[in-house]
């Protein structure tokens, strides 16, 4: 039989910025195997086209990254666990049973927390600031490490609050204004705030000795960031390790093979 090379792909809308493409093959040269990873861009009602043809082409599996997680989760004929806690799907694997859709996000921060930058989370109080898909793909994962109290802080609280029932005892909801008062080892910005330059409205003794600010954006410095320097926090962060460490996730779920993270984070700081 002649031997096909495996493909792979990350799809969005826009795509052409996406880091995934360079962290796969890293990953492909570095564990030997023979597989390719391209980006492909969806028209905004055209995911399910583009998913279908690149299957039939011999497409083994996808990310999937802005604005499709949803929709991928609608798609998938299958789901994990963790994807049915998320809300949404950044990872689809095509076999003969049908598609199997997981999301690994969560997992990759928590890697990237408790692996590369060395926070126990048991027994802390984490602030997770944001009530979109990218604060829900967290929860779960967050929780797994049984911290002292999860506070999902968000603007509109109703949304905060319907996170807070979905995912219940283990989690509380608060505007930003109650905040005042309440001090935490771990706050998380996984609003879409930094996109206008902009930070949530924080009181200004937030972070207790040690604490740990991080940013699920990267590339530049956030406001979040710059602020949390400012106002007593020990460490700071951004998403980049949480990139590189939930594409590894997804690697090991289609290759079976659990990539080095380290080199690769180290490589895209250094660019
Ligand atoms: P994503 O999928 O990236 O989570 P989203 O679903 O649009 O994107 O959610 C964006 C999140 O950022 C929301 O929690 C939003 O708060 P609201 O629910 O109140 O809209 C939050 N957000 C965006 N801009 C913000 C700002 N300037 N200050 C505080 N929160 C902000």
């Amino acid at each position: 039989m002649r031997h096909m090379t495996d493909r792979y792909a990350v799809v969005g809308n826009p795509i052409a910025h996406s880091k995934s493409p360079q962290i796969h093959a890293e990953f492909a040269r570095q564990t030997g195997q023979d597989m390719v990873y391209e980006r492909l861009l969806a028209p905004l009602d055209g995911f399910a086209k583009t998913i279908e043809s690149f299957r039939s082409q011999g497409g083994k599996g996808v990310n999937i990254t802005v604005p499709f997680k949803e929709e991928a989760f609608q798609y998938a004929s299958n789901k994990t666990a963790r994807a049915v806690a998320a809300g949404a799907v950044n990872t689809l694997k095509f076999d003969e049973h049908g598609m199997l859709g997981d999301n690994t996000d969560g997992a990759g921060l928590v890697r990237d927390l408790t692996s590369n930058l060395k926070q126990a989370l048991a027994g802390k109080r984490i602030l997770l600031m944001g009530a979109g898909g990218a604060a829900r793909g967290v929860i779960g994962p967050l929780l797994a490490e049984h911290p002292t109290a999860l506070l999902l802080a968000n603007r509109t609280l109703d949304k905060a609050q319907l996170l807070a029932d979905i995912f219940g005892q283990g989690m509380q909801a608060s505007g930003y204004k109650t905040l005042a008062g309440q001090h935490f080892d771990l706050v998380i910005n996984a609003t879409s705030a930094s996109l206008q330059g902009e930070l949530p409205p924080l009181p200004v003794d937030l972070f207790l000795p040690g604490a740990l600010a991080y940013d699920m954006m990267y590339g530049n410095e956030t406001p979040f960031m710059a602020w949390a320097r400012q106002h007593g926090a020990a460490h700071v962060a951004d998403g980049l390790g949480m990139l590189v460490e939930q594409a590894a996730e997804s690697f090991y779920l289609w290759r079976g093979v659990r990539p080095a993270t380290a080199s690769v984070i180290r490589m895209f700081r250094s660019a």
